[in-house]
């Protein structure tokens, strides 16, 4: 018997170089693109929907959403956060929802230690001296043997975690039960010269790391994250670099992206700014990587198997 053909939604940017790969599909009828008509015309009989909601130009999934109609069983995200995509009402349907978990995780991992490095070895001061042609000998620190608290255990910290390991630095997890109660996390911080954050956005999550959390740090302790920019509050992060109780952030995520060009982190020196890019990997490319997830989930999804990355929508993650 033939299989019907899967109504496929791909809200990506038609010019995604992975989207060539669901061009090849056999069995799909394939609509994509991130265009107000594109996501009329197919989302009331889309079967499933592929969304990315960074990589560009797509709109927020709730406009999608009142499109889609009964026949819709499954969204994917590109992304690993689903938090511009979880709505209130996708959480609460019988849609199932899958994630690119584990996918863009080595980089993340990668700029950690950079985060790491670029604090312990002063590598502004380098720079700067070398662009002045200064020969100006000063000290530096050593990250092995130092602490770092990884807040948000899941598939990106652990790998943080095993990166910082390489390092040296010893580490402590700090996952749910520990963030469910702001003394624990404020004892664990307490030991911390590293506080790194890589937990998802949830409202368990949004403003976890506050004033109270960047007080109870070790001084002059580093932070860096790379989940998600709100978990920060950014107004108590300025102050804490400002009076020196935080010596230095490194930041791939932001609460307003992009980055406005008023803020004040772009002008300050203990601030290493990437604009939420760290993911985005030239070799292998980081959209082949997100593909990659979804066709594999793909596969199984036709093949009524279970999917892979499963998000546990009550969860948020
Ligand atoms: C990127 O920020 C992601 O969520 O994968």
């Amino acid at each position: 018997m033939k299989r019907p053909r899967v109504r496929l939604l791909a809200i990506v940017p038609p010019a995604l170089p992975a989207a060539a790969r669901l061009r090849g599909l056999r069995g799909v009828a394939l609509a994509l693109g991130c265009d107000a008509a594109t996501i009329a015309g197919a989302a009331p009989e889309a079967e499933v929907i592929l969304y990315s909601s960074l990589a560009g130009g797509t709109p927020p999934f709730r406009d999608v959403w009142p499109h889609t109609g009964p026949s819709l069983r499954w969204v994917h995200s590109f992304e690993a956060g689903v938090d511009r995509l979880l709505t209130p009402e996708l959480a609460a349907s019988a849609v199932r929802v899958t994630n690119a978990r584990g996918v863009y995780t080595e980089s993340l991992a990668e700029f950690a230690v950079l985060g790491v490095l670029w604090f312990a070895k002063q590598a502004r001061r380098l720079v700067e001296q070398q662009r002045a042609r200064r020969w100006e000998q000063f000290e530096v620190e050593l990250a092995r043997g130092r602490t770092a608290a990884v807040v948000g255990y899941g598939a990106v910290g652990r790998t943080c975690a095993g990166a910082l390991r390489k390092l040296g630095m010893k580490i402590v997890p700090v996952g749910r039960a520990e963030t469910a109660e702001r003394e624990k996390l404020h004892a664990i911080l307490g030991q911390a010269d590293v506080l790194l954050a890589a937990a998802p956005l949830t409202p368990a999550t949004r403003h976890l790391l506050d004033a109270a959390a960047f007080a109870a740090l070790k001084r002059g302790g580093i932070v860096i994250n790379v989940g998600r920019g709100p978990v920060v509050d950014e107004a108590a992060l300025i102050a804490a670099l400002q009076a020196g109780q935080v010596g230095g952030a490194a930041l791939d995520v932001f609460e307003r992206e992009p980055l406005p060009p008023e803020h004040p982190f772009w002008a300050m020196e203990n601030v290493l700014l990437s604009p939420h890019a760290t993911d985005r990997t030239r070799t292998p490319h980081w959209t082949e990587l997100g593909m990659r997830c979804f066709l594999a989930n793909f596969s199984r999804y036709r093949r009524r198997l279970p999917l892979l990355t499963p998000v546990n929508k009550a969860a948020g993650y």
